[in-house]
């Protein structure tokens, strides 16, 4: 048997994810910024939640199909943005998009990621999220808008908690540089490092194609292309300008990175159709409340329509179960299918998604629910209430 079929759980999958990359690589997916303290809450928050189970009920099928920014989904789980994914695994984005049609699940495909928006949904006939950003150049942003358009994107997901890049000292220390510069001594030690195969490195997993045509002078190489981008960021937008993107999109679009309340009311007013609460996964603010402790209240100030996802700490079927009973429609991963990519490529991915999807069915089904319909906040305490 393959260590992937041994793998139990997502931390069994980190376990092997950690042996097969080296370790500034390792490092890159799994840290967060500053002392973490975001990254930690985020998974242990969901411990503070107890599940309270109704017996006798019927489980013997269990519904969990919806459908999310307008498109049918076989579960509430979607696949969050994350850039640089080829230099996990050479399959990059097109493995996991993939892995995640093969559930029925949504994908959001990273501006920052290494497969051109184009090739992605030629080769992915699942739910399409593209995760745009509003660049200084208004004229750059709206040429995705026309070009998610014309490959068929579902929906778009603004990411707004990312208008300077987080601290993330794990990086510092591994002396990585996004993406890495590639010294004399970082490549020996990708070299040597016997299971990151050479093919990943020889891959150009440093590259952004659904933005290089805009650089003219890539003479400086991919550090400088990175620059670029990070430059165009445009660190002044405001709500006008999430009204201007919906304009011109005119479709499902979430706003993601949102943490409160009054954020999600705006963000709803202002033409998104979804709020994703997020922190980055702990990657940018370090400190903030984790996504799941704020899914009550935002839920109370949206009302039952928007689309809420819960994103960020989501490591076991039950914490689905749990964000859903507080009041997201969604949950949606990152590392955990990085983590199943980097453990073994597709197949990976595969094992990441079976895995969280069966532990989320057997979830259910020992809480005494057939549907996700009929999940309540009844059915969480916070641990400690009687
Ligand atoms: C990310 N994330 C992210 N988000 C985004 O909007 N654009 C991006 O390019 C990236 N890139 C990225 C790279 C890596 C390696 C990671 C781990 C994450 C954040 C991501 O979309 C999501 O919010 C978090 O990963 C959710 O937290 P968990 O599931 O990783 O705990």
């Amino acid at each position: 048997m393959s260590s992937l079929s041994h793998a139990c759980n997502i931390a069994d999958l980190r376990r092997i994810a950690r042996r097969r990359l080296p370790r500034p690589i390792f490092d890159y997916i799994d840290g967060g910024a500053d002392d973490e303290v975001s990254l930690d809450r985020n998974r242990s928050a969901f411990d503070g939640h107890a599940l309270v189970p109704d017996a006798l009920v019927d489980v013997s099928a269990i519904r969990t199909a919806t459908t999310l920014f307008g498109q049918p989904v076989g579960s509430p789980l979607m696949l969050s943005p994350t850039g640089l994914t080829r230099m996990f695994h050479g399959g990059a984005e097109r493995a996991v998009a993939r892995a995640a049609a093969r559930h029925g699940l949504a994908y959001a495909l990273s501006t920052m990621g290494t497969t051109r928006l184009e090739d992605l949904a030629a080769g992915f006939a699942g739910p399409r999220i593209f995760q745009i950003y509003i660049f200084k150049d208004r004229g750059l942003t709206a040429e995705f808008v026309a070009r998610c358009k014309a490959a068929g994107f579902h929906g778009l997901a603004l990411t707004v908690d990312t208008v300077v890049a987080g601290n993330r000292e794990r990086d510092r220390r591994n002396g990585l540089s996004i993406p890495p510069r590639l010294t004399w001594r970082s490549m020996l030690s990708f070299a040597m490092h016997p299971r990151w195969s050479l093919s990943t490195l020889l891959s150009s997993p440093f590259d952004f194609p659904n933005v290089s045509h805009r650089v003219d002078a890539l003479a400086g190489g991919p550090m400088s292309l990175f620059d670029y981008i990070g430059g165009q960021f445009d660190r002044s937008i405001v709500w006008k300008d999430v009204e201007w993107l919906a304009g011109q999109w005119g479709g499902p679009l979430s706003i993601k990175g949102l943490m409160t309340p009054g954020d999600a009311k705006r963000a709803i007013a202002s033409g998104a159709t979804s709020v994703t609460v997020s922190n980055h996964g702990g990657r940018q603010l370090d400190g903030t409340p984790a996504p799941v402790d704020r899914i009550a209240a935002i839920r109370d100030a949206l009302g039952p329509g928007p689309e809420i996802v819960c994103d960020g700490g989501i490591r076991r079927g039950s914490d689905i179960v749990k964000a859903l009973a507080l009041g997201a429609t969604a949950c949606s991963i990152g590392r955990p299918y990085l983590y199943g990519l980097a453990a073994g490529g597709e197949a990976g991915v595969d094992r990441a998604l079976t895995l969280l999807v069966e532990e989320f069915e057997r979830c259910l089904a020992l809480l005494g629910v057939n549907d996700i319909a009929a999940l309540e906040p009844r059915h969480v305490r916070p641990c400690g209430v009687k």
